[in-house]
């Protein structure tokens, strides 16, 4: 017995593998500064865990509608509108178990073979395995890192076709924490506004940006909330990625779809953690603020480390948890270097090459973790700088 052809297109996530990793080091007695998983390290604010016990108390333990409770539904609506400047219902709102599911439903519903894909590279990579397993053609939009991080709009034109059936954006962005400016936005509005194509705009990281205007949502400019779909959910944000919910905001014809993929895998997204979602949007935000301040002190600590190190030069990055060092001048490959730190070093990070061909040349570390681990994890790059100075041509 075979499995069906499509598996050997689906691709996976290499910071779960790198964990694993990480922890079979571990596990010998080896100590290891994890900068590789993207999660907060802050524990879920109380006030959302309460509002969960609570609801476990008070019987949430059942099956909740398909789409998410309207409650839940209504909060998300008003805080997206509230938060992109924007006009939605509830009835434009799916909740699912995670942000994940919104790159999975809709592409699943929306793209047929052949059908092509213009997406971030280096990016998260499930849109690209999403996109090969569907059998559509992935269209990679290269990032670069002298404009932050964003992309050259004359480049994206070109990759414009009459078979381009969805743009995918993420800003801030995962894995190099740039953010693409508000006028590169109102210009890919305006090359997209009168095509038939499907934005799918990953704004998980929405809340978390050290600029002093928050990131533009693609969905603020004139006729793009008809043909956007809104990620969004509540493992950065509120520190919930064990929770799994998230959701997504889009035209009703592609809710009517997801909710038709939901319950034929989910049935429905856990009840209980709904309450506690309506706790997260609707309860103080002091501690989303606190967080972001937090991330702001460790990505300047990080930043200013990784730049002293021979051969790394580390653009700070406008949102997000991730620095994306630019190692070309140590002479190594991306990958043997993030090997080389991990199981020399003790520093567990991510090559930049698993977030597509782009991202070849850097490594990924997320500063998820203590000013304290962090500055362990420079001084132990910095230890083993020799391994490459003696051979690298800068
Ligand atoms: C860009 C991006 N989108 C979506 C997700 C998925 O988030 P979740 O854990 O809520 O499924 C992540 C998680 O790392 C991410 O980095």
């Amino acid at each position: 017995m075979k499995l069906a052809e499509r598996m050997s297109r689906i691709g996976v996530e290499s910071a779960f593998d790198v964990l694993v990793k990480a922890r079979a080091l571990e596990a010998q007695g080896r100590s290891v500064v994890h900068l590789e998983i993207g999660e907060p390290d802050f524990p879920t604010p109380a006030h959302i865990v309460e509002a969960a016990k609570a609801a476990l108390d008070g019987g949430w333990t059942h099956y909740g509608p398909t789409q998410g409770l309207p409650e839940l539904r209504e909060a998300i609506a008003a805080y997206v509108s509230r938060t992109r400047d924007i006009k939605v219902g509830p009835e434009h709102v799916s909740v699912v178990p995670g942000g994940k599911p919104i790159i999975f439903f809709p592409m699943l519903a929306l793209l047929e073979p052949g059908d092509e894909v213009i997406y971030p590279n280096p990016g998260f990579p499930i849109y690209e395995s999403m996109i090969n397993f569907l059998g559509a053609k992935p269209v990679p939009m290269p990032l670069e890192e002298e404009r932050g991080f964003s992309f050259d709009l004359d480049l994206f034109r070109d990759r414009l076709s009459d078979r381009t059936k969805m743009v995918i954006l993420n800003s801030p962005q995962n894995p190099t924490g740039g953010v693409i400016p508000h006028d590169d936005i109102r210009a890919l509005a305006e090359m997209l506004r009168e095509r038939d194509v499907v934005v799918l705009s990953d704004e998980i990281y929405a809340r978390i940006s050290y600029g002093s205007e928050p990131p533009t949502s693609i969905t603020s400019f004139p006729g793009m909330l008809e043909k956007t779909i809104i990620l969004d959910g509540f493992s950065k944000t509120y520190a919930m990625t064990g929770w799994r919910m998230g959701y997504g905001v889009m035209p009703t014809w592609i809710v009517d779809a997801v909710n038709k993929l939901m319950v034929n895998s989910n049935s429905c997204t856990a009840s209980f953690t709904q309450r506690a979602g309506i706790a997260a949007l609707t309860g103080p935000q002091n501690c989303v603020d606190q967080m972001v301040a937090e991330f702001r002190k460790r990505r300047d600590a990080i930043c200013g480390g990784l730049n002293q190190v021979p051969g790394f030069r580390c653009a700070v990055p406008g949102g997000a948890f991730y620095a994306f060092a630019n190692v070309k001048g140590t002479g190594m490959s991306s990958s043997e270097l993030a090997d080389l730190l991990l199981y020399e070093g003790g520093v567990s990070c991510l090559n930049g090459g698993a977030f597509g061909e782009y991202g070849d040349g850097y490594i990924r570390f997320s500063y998820a973790n203590s000013l304290a681990n962090l500055e362990e994890a420079v001084t132990r790059i910095q230890k083993l700088a020799h391994r490459w100075t003696s051979v690298a041509v800068r």
